[in-house]
């Protein structure tokens, strides 16, 4: 073998090893040096964490409480873990460097070499999808979102739930899960009694063409209704379509199906839009043909009882649940949103063997939920089978300026489709005014797409989920602070870099030397956290920890990029800062890919 041969080979051999977690790793070394030292036992959990950086990259948190709960004087129990580390041989000093502060603190820092060497081995968005796929591999994770309710036009508030749960099911996808999307839609309410006896009294006639057909479908519900309360005879007409329906009526399930067909298609438009795509839709109506198995399996294992005539649930170990029943048969026999809320659980679980289902809804229906999943729990410890992890993703309202729910001047829902398109629209004209010379109009039309789209999607992730908050174009669009415009100017401008130099990102990075500088070094260390960033984002289903650290990577970027020429003619130096900007711009695409944005390289 030749000696460069040879190099090569070590080369690779380093790369192979280096840490993807750090945190992870680190928690590792740590618990091998503490099964080696008598006095500690299985309690103890190093919690690494990301620290400031003026300490180091990462600290061992878990020590100091550790040593003061077994009475032990946390400073020497670190210096003991650190020694016994050291013995060991197991943290490689040219990689990862420590010091033990403060009361019983350990810092760790990573060197140039090691950040140097990370940067090498995870250099595109592939690379860091197959090192993080170990987080959720093997889960099934049902993510239901969007779910709707049909025969009515989506509005603003909409949103949340679609560009949450779509950033959710990509992150929990990276990091190695299966996921499911299932389109939940409303469509067995008891809104279709009025809307089907209202198309029938005003002969709507649903074969021909309709430019708006849900527009029509919430006229004719709202007028439909205006009868059904001045007129007792409507009202009960139109609760003898709702009977024949739920009874199987063959010529009211056509009726009813057509009308979903009708609501789909329209529903689709924005889905194409945002570019969703479900596994499933299959909506409330799927499971009516389980609801007396819901009923029985209920009933016999005694959690549900009578009362009042209807059906319900009361949980006596709960402070208010024990009063406020859940009520799952009304006194007339008919079902609700939660009898088939129950048996879509009991389907996820057997038909997707889900592992997991996560609720991507508004958090007005927390009452629901918890109930929901206190019910659950009970019924499926009784049936002997594993209970799912449910999770219900709850996100707050989009406010108006004036603080309040968001509407038109004249006081209606503003309607999702004509936001989407007001969002290009609006970016059209702000791209525009760059007035890029090498840029053509059809490219123009397709930049304002991705950035008016991505503008709405991002300032909804950017939010902490749970929180409201305040709808506003001008900060939506503009090109500074932690906003979609901002990061994808970002992205572009890095392609613009690669694109003078001639170059593809990615390339002329075998003589990159360690980084020096202190903007280098904040860079690299800020690149590596991405793995951190991205736990905790998936850990808590928050995409604003992604939002805000792409945001900060662009602002050191920014800083690096000011402060250090990237093309000179010393071709360590410019190695590695072309490996810099190569790095940044993956991790910024994949970032924002993972928001479910896509990313431009000229605008
Ligand atoms: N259709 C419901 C609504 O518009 C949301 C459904 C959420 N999913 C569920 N399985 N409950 O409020």
């Amino acid at each position: 073998m030749t000696k460069l041969a040879t190099n090569i080979s070590l080369v690779e051999h380093l790369f192979m090893d280096i840490w993807f977690n750090i945190p992870k790793e680190l928690s590792e070394v740590i618990l091998q040096a503490a099964a080696e030292i008598p006095y500690f036992d299985k309690s103890f959990n190093p919690d690494i964490r990301t620290t400031d950086p003026r300490f180091g990259d990462f600290q061992a948190n878990g020590v100091l409480s550790w040593g003061k709960n077994v009475g032990q004087n946390p400073r020497q129990v670190a210096q003991k873990l650190m020694e016994t580390v050291e013995q060991l041989g197991i943290l490689d000093p040219t990689l990862v460097g420590y010091e033990i502060a403060g009361p019983g603190f350990i810092n760790f820092q990573l060197t140039t070499k090691f950040l140097l060497s990370w940067l090498k081995r995870y250099r595109k968005e592939d690379d860091l999808k197959t090192a993080a796929g170990d987080i959720y591999r093997g889960k099934r994770i049902v993510v239901d979102f969007s779910s709707p309710n049909s025969s009515k036009q989506m509005h603003v508030g909409h949103i949340r739930s679609i560009v949450i749960g779509e950033a959710i099911c990509r992150l929990l996808t990276f990091c190695g899960a299966y996921v499911i999307r299932d389109n939940h839609i409303g469509d067995w309410g008891t809104q279709y009694g009025i809307l089907m006896m209202a198309i029938k009294r005003f002969d709507y006639n649903l074969k021909a063409p309709h430019k708006n057909p849900l527009n029509d479908f919430e006229t004719l519900y709202r007028e439909g209704n205006a009868l059904v309360e001045k007129d007792q005879k409507v009202g009960e007409k139109a609760r003898e379509e709702l009977v024949k329906l739920q009874n199987g009526d063959l010529d009211s399930l056509s009726l009813w199906k057509e009308i979903n067909k009708i609501s789909l298609q329209a529903l689709q438009e924005i889905y194409d839009l945002l570019d969703i795509h479900f596994d499933e839709t299959l909506g409330e109506s799927y499971y009516r043909d389980q609801l007396n198995r819901v009923y029985q399996e209920l009933i016999e294992t005694g959690i549900a009882e009578e009362s009042q005539g209807a059906l319900v649930v009361f949980h006596r170990e709960h402070s208010r649940y024990k009063t406020q029943p859940f009520i799952i048969r009304k006194s007339d026999g008919a079902s609700l949103y939660s009898t088939t809320d129950l048996a879509t659980i009991l389907y996820r679980h057997e038909h997707f063997q889900a592992d997991e289902i996560n609720y991507v809804v508004d958090s007005r229906q927390s009452d629901h939920f918890e109930q929901l999943f206190l019910t659950v729990r009970k019924w499926f410890f009784a049936k002997g089978i594993p209970l799912p992890k449910l999770k219900h993703i709850s996100f707050g309202t989009i406010l108006g300026e004036d603080r309040k729910a968001i509407k038109t001047r004249s006081g209606e829902q503003i309607k999702l489709k004509d936001l989407l398109n007001e969002a290009v629209h609006r970016a059209f004209n702000i791209v525009c005014k760059k007035k890029n010379p090498d840029l053509t109009n059809e490219e123009y039309k397709d930049i304002s797409h991705v950035v008016g789209i991505g503008a709405v999607r991002y300032a909804d992730l950017m939010q902490n989920r749970t929180s409201d908050y305040v709808f506003s174009w001008d900060k939506l669009l503009s090109f500074e602070g932690n906003t979609a415009p901002y990061l994808l100017y970002a992205v572009a401008r890095i392609y613009s870099i690669f694109r003078r130099a001639k170059l593809q990102p990615g390339s002329n990075e075998n003589n990159a030397s360690e980084f020096e500088t202190e903007t280098e070094i904040a860079l690299a260390q800020k690149l590596i956290q991405f793995v951190t960033v991205l736990e905790q984002t998936v850990n808590d289903l928050r995409p604003h920890f992604l939002c805000t650290y792409l945001y900060e990577l662009s602002g050191l970027f920014s800083a690096f990029y000011n402060a250090d020429k990237v093309l000179i003619s010393n071709q360590k130096i410019r190695s590695r800062r072309l490996l810099l900007c190569a790095r940044t711009l993956t991790v910024l695409e994949t970032g924002l890919h993972l928001l479910g944005l896509n990313t431009l390289a000229k605008m």
